[in-house]
């Protein structure tokens, strides 16, 4: 499938060829109730449920092998916070209308890892330890978790592998190395030299690639597969990751709660999440429909220089597709947002939940970085900011606006909603780096 053919079969492609910033709705996204039933064949509510669980036993393990963790007794958590100086400045300077309450879910600054990758990563090493724990014979499920720390040399026998453009890495190269694990990255070339320096410094392997994430994927992959005591996180199609991002939504909820935040139909829920190969939105996204249904609208966010999810559900061609098919080189200084393949599982399972995409400039993540700095004095990465295209977007792009009308979105009840820009990445990022950031596209 080329261009032009994609063109042909949804005009809408036409924004998208041109890596001009665009809102692409999603046309196949179906009232919960409607696809329901096929969703839970595929993730149930019991499969999020026993992630939470799983989550919670590790606890103890957690409060003590990163002690940062006390304050909230080994739970991984980010906070919730609303951003009322942002809003202001994003609506005065790109002359947008944003309605509602804007809040900042600070995945940004999430314990261990730094990043929204840290739901997924974590919780699959942390699910493979259970199972090669229990397997030996040397857990149950009601011991005491902590106990794990105890049992490195155990671990020390197997490797975890991973194909990275950074950040998931870190989740799995930190986390597996504090269980004990052998652990071995594959880094695409989009991957920051600050990411590599840090694994390292945790003693994990890092192998560099000079291609894209696809191919670090793919042979990182490979070298797992010929070894039978490693094993291998999928990015692109993981069911583990996706469970460990779907159950942030209920901890979202009862932060919602924490701030006195009704969701129903009069008063919706409107999340944007920047997007990669679409695992983190998508478990995320998932989770959150499987509590609100129809009151919550999830769009993903991707480089205009990189939208692949976006490719990968409006043709239907899944992971089969690559920006490339479109015209498009998926160079984007969003490295965590660089996949020019989306993941397969994703693309099928939010088919019928997601409400679109929105895509974002290169320059516009700078420009983003540098009002969240200066309004809340908030810092995270480009990848991160690209969040913030969703809110203004929503009622700029004519397309947006349909969605909106469709939906029952009217401007009393948009008076009423909850907007919430997902931060994805940027407590780990050094200094210096923040000073590059500062003054990029300035
Ligand atoms: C900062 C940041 N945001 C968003 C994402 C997107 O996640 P995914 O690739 O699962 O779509 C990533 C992925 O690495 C990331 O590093």
């Amino acid at each position: 499938m080329n261009a032009e053919s994609m063109i042909a079969a949804d005009p809408a492609l036409r924004a998208v060829a041109d890596a001009e910033e665009t809102a692409w709705i999603n046309p196949r996204l179906l009232p919960f109730d409607m696809v329901d039933g096929l969703s839970q064949l595929v993730v149930s509510d019991a499969d999020i449920a026993d992630a939470a669980a799983r989550l919670q036993r590790f606890a103890p393990f957690i409060r003590r092998a990163f002690p940062e963790t006390e304050e909230t007794n080994g739970l991984i958590e980010s906070p919730l916070r609303p951003i009322p100086k942002m809003q202001q400045r994003l609506a005065a300077e790109y002359h947008a209308v944003i309605p509602g309450r804007l809040l900042l879910k600070m995945d940004s600054h999430l314990a261990i890892a730094g990043s929204v990758k840290a739901r997924g990563g974590i919780y699959e090493v942390l699910k493979h330890a259970e199972d090669l724990a229990i397997g030996a014979g040397l857990l149950t499920i009601d011991d005491d978790y902590g106990k794990l720390a105890d049992m490195r040399d155990f671990f020390a026998r197997y490797t975890m592998q991973v194909g990275s453009t950074g950040n998931l890495g870190m989740s799995i190269g930190i986390m597996s190395a504090a269980i004990g694990f052998r652990v071995c990255v594959h880094m695409s070339a989009d991957a920051k030299a600050w990411k590599k320096n840090l694994l390292r410094s945790h003693g994990v392997e890092v192998i560099e690639y000079a291609d894209d994430y696809s191919r670090a994927v793919a042979e990182g992959r490979r070298a797992s597969d010929a070894d039978s005591m490693s094993h291998f996180v999928d990015d692109e199609k993981s069911v583990d990751l996706f469970l460990g991002y779907a159950a942030a939504a209920e901890r979202l909820a009862a932060q919602l709660a924490g701030l006195d935040i009704t969701v129903d139909s009069e008063h919706p829920l409107i999340v944007y999440i920047p997007a990669g190969v679409g695992g983190a939105p998508g478990g995320v996204s998932y989770g959150l429909r499987r509590l609100y249904h129809d009151n919550v609208h999830c769009f993903f966010v991707e480089p205009a220089q990189c939208p692949s999810v976006l490719l990968g559900v409006a043709t239907q061609r899944y992971e089969q597709v690559s920006v490339h098919d479109i015209g498009i080189a998926g160079k984007t200084d969003a490295d965590g947002l660089a996949c020019a393949s989306p993941s397969s599982l994703v693309t099928r399972i939010m088919t019928n939940h997601m409400a679109g995409v929105f895509t974002v400039s290169e320059a516009h993540l700078y420009d983003y970085l540098r009002d969240l700095n200066a309004s809340e004095g908030i810092r995270i990465e480009p990848s991160s900011c690209a969040s913030f295209a969703g809110p203004l977007g929503l009622l700029r792009f004519p397309d947006a606006r349909a969605y909106c009308a469709m939906h029952g979105l009217t401007p009393e009840r948009l008076g009423n909603a909850t907007q919430i820009a997902w931060a994805t990445g940027g407590r780990l990022v050094p200094e210096e780096i923040w000073t590059e950031y500062l003054a990029t596209y300035r």
